[in-house]
């Protein structure tokens, strides 16, 4: 029997936090990860334009052989799943959903200890664009969550320049939380962009200097759990060890460079991608 070929999109590297987690509940699949870093950050884009990138490359990744698809870009989920399913001849799964389950998820086991409320309360911590499309909280309300977002636009490029331990991240991210927590007093914190996983120790101490005892709910792992799931119900294992083809719409030295914090492995065969401007 053939193994399963997993599709991965990100704007960038970031979605390599989604394969790190896939990894170990998938390891017997051919992965496809495709990261538009010539048109990266999408967080701060239009969503005609979002769509449009997102669009291009679901549609690569489905001629490339995928046969199922990975939106790992919490930016090109909340604006452009129903796009990207529809251009797709193949299954699709995105990030919002599956984080905003694992935040109910964890809350209704804990609901009774951290009751603060009528109805369990999520702080989403994402991009300007996926916090504009309300995506989370729209999720979060289908499953009895009320959610507030706040957009942190300066953790991706942190992240990206390597300063995850710096103190500067870890002042933006006082301020942010502080704001954030002035609005709430939320039970659990989705990370809803792919960068924010690598911070997710400094966003805990953040916290806990702030006095909250908030869940963080990782949506990349939520994410991986997912995709196990609906494998399961249409595969079978075929082989112990995950094979990679990796593509880059810009430079690679960069994209290997960065994807070895991300993926937490080197990441050897990286092609230049060419997807048009
Ligand atoms: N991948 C994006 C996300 O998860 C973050 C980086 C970007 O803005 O493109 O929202």
């Amino acid at each position: 029997m053939q193994r399963t070929t997993i599709g991965v999109f990100d704007s960038g590297f970031g979605g390599l936090t989604v394969l790190r987690a896939l990894l170990p509940l998938i390891p017997d699949a051919h992965y496809i990860y495709l990261g538009d870093t010539a048109r990266l950050p999408y967080g701060a884009k239009s969503q005609a334009t979002i769509a449009r990138y997102a669009v291009e490359s679901a549609r690569f990744l489905a001629a490339r052989g995928a046969d199922l698809l990975v939106i790992a870009c919490n930016t090109a989920t909340a604006l452009a799943l129903p796009e990207i399913t529809a251009a797709a001849p193949i299954p699709v799964i995105g990030v919002v959903q599956p984080g905003a389950q694992a935040a109910a998820q964890a809350l209704t086991l804990l609901s009774e200890p951290l009751a603060l409320g009528p109805e369990p309360y999520v702080l989403v911590l994402a991009t300007a664009a996926t916090v504009a499309s309300h995506a989370y909280r729209s999720a979060c309300a289908e499953l009895g969550l009320h959610a507030t977002e706040k957009a942190c636009p300066l953790l991706v490029p942190l992240v990206e320049e390597g300063w995850i331990d710096h103190p500067v991240t870890r002042d933006v991210l006082r301020i942010y939380l502080t704001e954030a927590l002035a609005t709430c007093n939320p039970q659990a914190i989705i990370l809803g962009c792919t960068h924010y996983p690598l911070l997710a120790s400094e966003i805990a101490d953040t916290l806990r200097n702030l006095h909250s005892t908030a869940l963080i709910i990782d949506s990349a792992h939520a994410t991986a759990q997912a995709v196990a799931a609906a494998l399961n119900m249409t595969s079978q294992p075929t082989s112990t060890t995950a094979t990679f083809e990796c593509f880059a719409t810009d430079s690679v030295e960069k994209f290997q460079r960065l994807g070895n914090l991300f993926l937490h492995q080197p990441l050897i065969d990286v092609q230049l991608l060419d997807l048009g401007g």
